[in-house]
């Protein structure tokens, strides 16, 4: 398989513009995938760089491992990238010059049945990034009362009719158990119009997903450890596909771009501001028409991206 087929990689050229700044330096790629942003990363560092990648699926460490089997430059590590202190100290790595995560799911994921992560395929609703690890989701369906279900369903998808939806899965839960994708399509048909129902099952799966692999937890302790690891003038870039994870990076950057402003009589620091990071990105930076067109699953994409001070 290509690395095209496995992902297209999304708003390639302004990554790499705005991560490298050393060709000789250390990248992380925290988000591996089918080795697209990688590739492009190496190609563009001299001999001397170095880059350490994670992924936490084992389809993505399988391929990856094999497409750069003749690369010595990269190091790739089944992790996760919120761990990026500890998986750089073990490779006794101190600082490196700049780090990247691409948020989501890949096309491979997206479109192997196996995978678990669509609607469209009948599979175990597992939605586990990791499956060795951490709880499926027709697990969390089965054992969470249908308020949890539709909190969930509300806060990580915006589903308008979360407990509508949720109270139908827990009437259906209390007679059987839910194991498969086609139990919660069925589910979901009976209280959702025809029309509505291929958007209403996307959100429902990417908000179980988030839940399920604690996304968000992800990205916001990621930020906090990449900024002790980047070296000054090293750069940060996050590529994210939904509000809330773009909300946590504005905040993030917005927070560590300003001097603290308590007043000086605090013992303690409470605004949470510090002066660690200078922004790159006034605004949001999105795919082009033309890259939409060419690939439509970067629609949704959000570029934002700082330098550490
Ligand atoms: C959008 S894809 C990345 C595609 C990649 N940039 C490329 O060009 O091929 C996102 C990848 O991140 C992985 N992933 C998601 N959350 C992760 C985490 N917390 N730690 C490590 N990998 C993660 C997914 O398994 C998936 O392979």
């Amino acid at each position: 398989m290509q690395t095209s087929e496995f992902h297209k990689p999304v708003l390639l050229e302004t990554v790499l513009n705005f991560l490298i700044t050393d060709v000789d330096g250390i990248y992380f790629d925290g988000t591996l995938g089918g080795g697209g942003y990688s590739e492009a990363i190496l190609n563009k560092l001299s001999k001397e760089g170095r880059l350490i990648a994670t992924d936490l699926d084992d389809a993505a460490i399988n391929f990856s491992k094999k497409k750069f089997e003749n690369e010595n430059r990269i190091t790739i590590v089944k992790d996760n990238f919120k761990n990026i202190k500890n998986i750089l100290m073990n490779l006794g790595i101190e600082k490196i010059s700049g780090a990247v995560v691409d948020l989501g799911i890949s096309s491979y994921q997206i479109d192997t049945p196996e995978e678990g992560f669509s609607y469209r395929f009948d599979s175990d609703f597992d939605l586990r990034f990791d499956k060795s690890r951490g709880i499926p989701a027709y697990e969390i369906i089965n054992e969470l009362e249908a308020k949890e279900l539709a909190e969930i369903m509300r806060n990580y998808g915006e589903e308008k009719f979360a407990f509508k939806i949720a109270r139908e899965i827990e009437n259906h839960t209390k007679k059987k158990k839910i194991r498969t994708t086609k139990e919660i399509v069925e589910i979901v048909s009976k209280v959702t119009p025809r029309h509505k129902l291929n958007d209403t099952l996307s959100r429902i799966f990417q908000a179980f997903r988030i839940y399920v692999n604690d996304e968000l937890e992800n990205l916001k302790e990621f930020l906090e450890n990449a900024i002790d690891v980047i070296k000054s003038g090293g750069r940060l870039v996050v590529v994210s596909y939904h509000s809330l994870e773009d909300r946590i990076v504005k905040e993030f950057f917005n927070l560590n771009s300003q001097e603290c402003t308590c007043p000086p009589e605090y013992e303690r620091c409470i605004c949470g501001k510090r002066l660690r990071l200078k922004k790159l990105t006034k605004k949001i930076i999105t795919p082009s028409e033309e890259e939409i067109k060419l690939n439509p699953r970067s629609r949704s994409a959000k570029l934002r991206s700082a330098e550490v001070l």
